[in-house]
């Protein structure tokens, strides 16, 4: 994709690039990547082709520090036999480990933090320049999200995230990322509404809107023109060639009226919605200071089903958080069932130091945590698998996202309220359209849709009703 930026370097130099963690640290490597690239540098697979090696982080778990920790021990040699490579670990990790890093890995140059990343080719030149040692870290002087951005250096041409907020101002006692990404910080709404239009310019119909609490967008700017979600998503819905709209996370806590019937009115809205519950017992909810009980919780989903009846959830879950009993384990089992969740992600606990959770003892052996975390994926599997049959017969609409892996000559995508769908191949189809469908069959696992006319853009959702489905109860009276 072309760039307006010009270039500024004539010595081609390339760099490789490896993300660790969530959505936001994918969306701000797309934006280093693009500004590397409109700065002359090249792209390159392997670290033995690159003049630079990065490494974008996360902290959230031990496992994914450790991980990049081996990737910088096997740098080692090639910093030995080549000593102008230039190593750089920006993000998450920077951020936790600080100065330290260089103290375990001597071989690195740039630590560069989560809200310095738009300087990081300053920081390359300036070691390359002679500079022994870069380490930027804490509050940066600018907003991350400076007005002119470029996302040429995402990975699909019809999709695309942009962050509207960054940073977290709750503190669950396990969580690592109010201590790395610092306070909320979110971005005035015209300047989130033109990167938006700037994206659907270049052909981008479906947009993610990023935070870590993405709900709570708004609430830290000044209190006269203070904008909300609910206004953007109302903003949003004007934008005629935008047809998907997600987002990515919300917190129980923010969610009210306003919202709930923003999302119900936004033509773009995918009722596919994460809203992590984490745990399903009281008890450990309260160790764990999300700010809920599990029937606070149930009110805020209510509330939303009761504007949008056809919605589908996401959850996170930890399991094994110090001192959960297979009693508390089995909660965590039947609120997935009551609540119906359509996709869970599980976490097994890992304790971070500097968080609260880490002065209690980590006493819940890893078997333990990792039979839990099988359990209930398997059990969510089950819960998915028995709501999608109940929509054949329904209308609704796609968006064509890939080829799909077990069907042949079939494009894979999501329904409108993200039950997953395969539909055959005809010519003209392509990514990023929008296909209205009818669900004929389902294989066990996806549903099959028949398309129902000529995909196109800008066509505005065909709503499925809510399902009528079993899902299956809890088991009871085992321990784990
Ligand atoms: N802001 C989001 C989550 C961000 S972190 C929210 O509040 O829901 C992404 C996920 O990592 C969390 O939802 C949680 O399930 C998991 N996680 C965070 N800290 C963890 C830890 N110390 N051990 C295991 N999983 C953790
Ligand atoms: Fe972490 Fe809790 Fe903030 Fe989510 S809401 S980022 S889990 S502190
Ligand atoms: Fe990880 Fe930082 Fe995201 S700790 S989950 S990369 S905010």
């Amino acid at each position: 994709m072309s760039t307006t930026i010009p270039q500024i370097r004539s010595d081609a130099r390339s760099f490789q690039l490896r993300v660790f963690g969530c959505q936001m640290n994918f969306y701000d490597g797309e934006l280093m990547r693009a500004s590397l690239m409109a700065r002359g540098y090249t792209e390159v697979a392997s670290s033995d082709q690159a003049d630079v090696v990065l490494f974008h982080t996360c902290s959230v778990r031990e496992g994914a520090e450790e991980r990049v920790h081996g990737l910088l021990g096997e740098l080692r040699r090639a910093k030995r036999e080549r000593p102008d490579l230039v190593i750089g670990v920006i993000g998450c990790m920077a951020d936790r480990e600080g100065r330290e890093l260089f103290d375990r890995e001597p071989h690195v140059d740039i630590v560069c933090g989560s809200r310095h990343f738009p300087q990081l080719d300053s920081f390359i030149d300036r070691v390359m320049g002679g500079e022994e040692r870069v380490c930027e870290l804490g509050e940066a002087h600018s907003a991350v999200d400076l007005p002119v951005r470029d996302l040429s250096g995402r990975p699909a041409h019809w999709s695309a995230h942009v962050a509207v907020m960054r940073g977290c101002d709750l503190n669950c006692t396990y969580c690592i990322v109010p201590s790395v990404r610092g306070r909320v910080e979110s971005r005035p709404l015209v300047e989130i509404v033109d990167e938006v239009k700037r994206l659907v310019d270049q052909g981008v119909t479906e947009v993610h809107l990023l935070g870590q609490t993405v709900d709570s967008y708004g609430r830290d700017l000044p209190s006269g023109e203070r904008p909300s979600l609910a206004r953007l998503l109302d903003e949003l819905a004007a934008i005629d060639d935008l047809m998907r709209l997600r987002m990515i996370t919300l917190h129980p806590s923010y969610i009210d009226a306003d919202l709930a019937n923003a999302m119900a009115r936004s033509p773009q809205f995918m009722r596919f919605l994460p809203v992590p519950l984490q745990a399903g017992s009281d008890r450990v909810l309260k160790l764990m200071k999300r700010g809920y009980n599990t029937s606070l919780y149930r009110k805020r989903i209510d509330l939303l089903r009761d504007r949008m009846p056809d919605l589908e959830l996401i959850s996170d879950w930890i399991v094994g958080f110090p001192g959960e009993t297979s009693e508390d384990y089995l909660e965590s089992e039947r609120m997935l069932c009551e609540i119906g969740f359509l996709q869970s992600y599980v976490f097994q606990y890992s304790p971070r130091p500097g968080t609260r959770a880490y002065e209690i003892q980590d006493n819940v052996p890893a078997e333990i945590k990792k039979e839990r975390n099988n359990r209930l994926l398997a059990l969510q599997r089950k819960v998915a698998y028995a709501k999608s049959p109940g929509l054949v017969g329904q209308t609704t609409s796609t968006m064509l996202e890939q080829g799909a892996k077990r069907h042949g000559g079939h494009w894979s995508g999501r329904t409108t309220t993200g039950h997953p769908v395969v539909v055959p191949d005809q010519p003209g189809y392509d990514a990023g359209m929008q296909l209205a469908i009818e669900l004929v069959e389902h294989d066990g696992r996806s549903l099959i849709g028949k398309a129902l006319g000529e995909p196109r853009r800008g066509q505005p959702h065909t709503r499925i009703a809510p399902p009528e489905t079993v899902v299956p109860e809890a088991p009871t009276g085992f321990t784990v």
